[in-house]
């Protein structure tokens, strides 16, 4: 049976050509340690790190490529941006659709260092509007902190117009992109931000273990992690140079490589032409869902633009048998249960029963969703 995967939320799969050959091509060729030796092979295995801060920066808009610094995903980077930044007492807004690897973080700085956070809420319309974060706004508010597009329901917060926000208040603003990088334009100039953590294994197509984040210049973070640089070894401090400050441990070279592939072929593809597949893709989901008896749809309705992810549940049947159904008869991967993120199952309404989500990339097909309306309504006439 062959494998429709709806799981890309969580990591893109299958890779684009080149990914897989780039990285084996580093570890037969060249596997040295990047930054750490002034060898033929070092400085290959250097480059190659380089390349790929250069092509990321392209991406995001990013003037200084040495701004951007590499972690193993998403969460390393948030952990980063938030311990590093926040001080005892400071406020930060951030919303209520949150992934684990922003409101832990928070929760975490709120109960060590009395950092107070509000998370503000969608209204009716289920959308975020502007005006309840300029609402939100304390006299010690320090950060707005928000994900781009929810990886539940798929719906985009206004990032740009949030940017705007911030800045006109002086508050630090920090965007992660994990659902977002490689689906939604993204220049960090132009929408004014100031932090940017993202996953290299979602849509930027490159394997787990990648990721990143985007530190404007006059931001100083305090290093969560100490140690080897490759750079003025004889210092007993961090150093404080970028990217080294932020970048202790010999970086993933070979996956860095694989990461440079994905975002090549994305900027190839082009940013604006995926999202546009992705958001057909779910317009078709949501309505064939919508028509099937005993089946609910979460988020906003089909004319509201969102990432490629539709979440649902059948009425009276669990979300992981759901899953486990569409997987061991179907041959359909999706994702079941809470999805790291209670808050946004809050904020769903579906913090009892969980949900199952289908998500979206590049090699996705109209055909995929069919199949998934038509197993789903097997499914839940079977239960009825
Ligand atoms: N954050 C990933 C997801 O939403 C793992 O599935």
């Amino acid at each position: 049976m062959a494998i429709i995967y709806l799981d890309n939320a969580a990591s893109t799969w299958p890779k684009p050509p080149g990914v897989k050959e780039k990285m084996a091509e580093v570890i037969e060729d060249f596997a040295a340690n990047p930054g750490r030796g002034g060898h033929a092979l070092a400085m290959k295995a250097s480059k190659t790190v380089f390349r790929t801060r250069v092509q990321l920066s392209r991406l995001f808009g990013i003037q200084n490529p040495n701004n951007l610094f590499f972690y193993l995903n998403a969460t390393q980077a948030l952990n980063q941006a938030i311990k590093g930044f926040l001080k005892e007492g400071d406020h930060v807004i951030s919303s209520s659709v949150e992934h684990n690897s922003v409101r832990r973080p928070l929760e975490y700085m709120s109960k060590t260092k009395q950092v107070e956070v509000t998370y503000v809420e969608p209204r009716g319309d289920q959308l975020f509007h502007r005006e309840d974060f300029v609402q939100a706004i304390r006299p010690n508010t320090r950060l707005v902190a928000i994900s781009h597009a929810s990886n539940l329901t798929g719906v985009i917060l206004p990032v740009a117009e949030l940017g705007e926000m911030a800045k006109q208040h002086g508050i630090t603003f920090l965007v992660d992109a994990s659902q977002t990088a490689g689906v939604l334009p993204i220049h960090v100039e132009e929408m004014k931000i100031d932090m940017l953590a993202f996953p290299g294994h979602k849509g930027l197509y490159g394997p787990q273990g990648t990721g990143g984040l985007y530190v404007h210049g006059d931001i100083d973070l305090e290093p969560l992690i100490h140690g080897g640089t490759g750079s003025q070894s004889e210092a007993i401090e961090q150093p404080t140079t970028r990217p080294d400050r932020y970048e202790s441990g010999t970086v993933n070279t070979v996956g860095l490589a694989g990461l440079l592939e994905g975002v090549s072929y994305v900027m190839e593809k082009g940013v604006e032409d995926i999202g546009q597949h992705e958001w057909e893709l779910v317009k078709k989901t949501i309505v064939g869902l919508g028509k099937v008896a005993g089946v609910t749809v979460y988020g906003p309705g089909s004319e509201t633009k969102r990432v490629g992810v539709v979440s649902f549940n059948i009425q009276g049947v669990d979300a992981s048998e759901v899953s486990f159904i569409l997987d061991q008869q179907y041959g359909i991967a999706t994702r079941a249960g809470y999805h790291c993120t209670p808050l946004g199952h809050q904020t769903a309404g579906t913090e009892q029963t969980g949900a199952v989500r289908a998500s979206y990339g590049i090699f996705n097909t109209e055909k995929d969703v069919e199949i998934l309306i038509e197993a789903v309504s097997e499914i839940a006439a079977a239960f009825r």
